[in-house]
């Protein structure tokens, strides 16, 4: 077992070591806890995919400590630039054109001329980074195609000796992963339904985005549905649960095992979402039926989540592991 150290300025001086000496350090972010390895060094990179089981194919989120820092590594267009200043420190990816002076290894953008960045706004992950000195590629601490962790147990249960470390900053406040619009081209892209509402993001820019995830049918090669799955069967807008079932709540529901929100708030579903699934995914249940929740702002990633979870298993591997 790696060594879980509450985040502190000993344990950031010990992590930023860890990671310019080219290992993992598992950390907090305001999503998720991610997986965190220096973006410019190829072995780390490629350890990161080893740890998560995760296709090479598949390219990783940039993590960089402030705006400044994202210009160095990728070309910023007006639409970038507004969604930066909008957003950032918080759950929003922009994936833009890569510089060519950029230094990050090939393999965090699989070789795509493209990179996807982002700039957290947990003070941890912000800490983390400016001890670090290098950005960070870094997805979500778990296996490939498994439930996100959201505290550092799940971590340390899933992860285990992959990582040098893990900084223990509490559970995650939004609880579910980054929204990611590619920002790359002329027409922007909604590639991910995350923590920044969709409906924000157009506000901000003025137009419609459109849909290019998996949600549209584009689905690459090799990649696919099932995804972010507990053990046990998932259905999905279900009124009560059938016999030997859980039932995850949402919205005023006296019969739930556990409820995502009893006032029917999305943000609070959102931060409970992938522990829950977690304590009800137990072998004393037949299966996880779950609670119809609105398809509107942070539910958009809510329902995006719970319909991999439910997608038929034992296929290849889907785009964000
Ligand atoms: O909230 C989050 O974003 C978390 C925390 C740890 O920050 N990170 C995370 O990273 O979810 P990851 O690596 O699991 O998500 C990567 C997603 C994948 O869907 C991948 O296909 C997409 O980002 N992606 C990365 N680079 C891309 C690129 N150049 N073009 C298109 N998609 C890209
Ligand atoms: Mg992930």
């Amino acid at each position: 077992m790696p060594p879980i150290l509450p985040l502190n300025h000993d344990s950031l001086v010990v992590a930023g070591i860890h990671i310019r000496a080219g290992r993992l350090v598992a950390f907090p972010t305001e999503t998720v806890y991610g997986l965190g390895g220096d973006a410019t060094n190829g072995a780390a990179v490629a350890a990161i995919f080893e740890a998560k089981g995760r296709p090479r194919f598949n390219p990783l989120i940039v993590h960089v400590h402030d705006i400044a820092a994202a210009r160095n590594l990728g070309r910023f267009s007006a639409m970038a630039e507004s969604l930066a200043a909008a957003f950032w420190p918080g759950p929003l990816t922009l994936v833009v054109e890569r510089s060519e002076t950029s230094q990050l290894s090939d393999l965090v953008s699989a070789g795509l001329d493209t990179v996807a960045l982002r700039v957290p706004a947990h003070e941890g992950a912000r800490d983390l980074l400016e001890a670090a000195q290098r950005p960070l590629a870094a997805p979500s601490a778990n296996r490939s195609g498994r439930v996100s962790p959201t505290t550092a147990r799940h971590v340390a249960d899933e992860l285990g000796d992959a990582v040098a470390m893990i900084l223990d900053g509490g559970p995650c406040t939004v609880g579910i992963e980054s929204t990611i619009v590619d920002v790359s081209g002329r027409q922007p892209g909604l590639l991910r339904p995350g923590g920044v509402a969709l409906e924000s993001v157009e506000e901000v820019l003025g137009r419609k985005v459109a849909v290019v995830g998996a949600e549209a049918g584009v689905i690459a090669p090799g990649m696919l549905q099932s995804h972010y799955a507990p053990g046990l069967p998932v259905r999905l807008d279900a009124r009560r649960a059938r016999r030997g079932e859980a039932l995850l709540g949402f919205g005023p529901a006296p019969g739930a095992t556990l409820n995502l929100s009893e006032t029917g708030d999305l943000r609070e579903a959102a931060a409970n979402l992938f522990a829950m699934l977690r304590a009800l995914d137990r072998p004393g249940f037949a299966g996880i039926a779950v609670m119809p929740i609105p398809e509107r702002g942070l539910g958009r990633a809510i329902n995006d989540r719970l319909r991999r979870a439910a997608a038929p298993r034992g296929e290849p591997e889907r785009p964000d592991s």
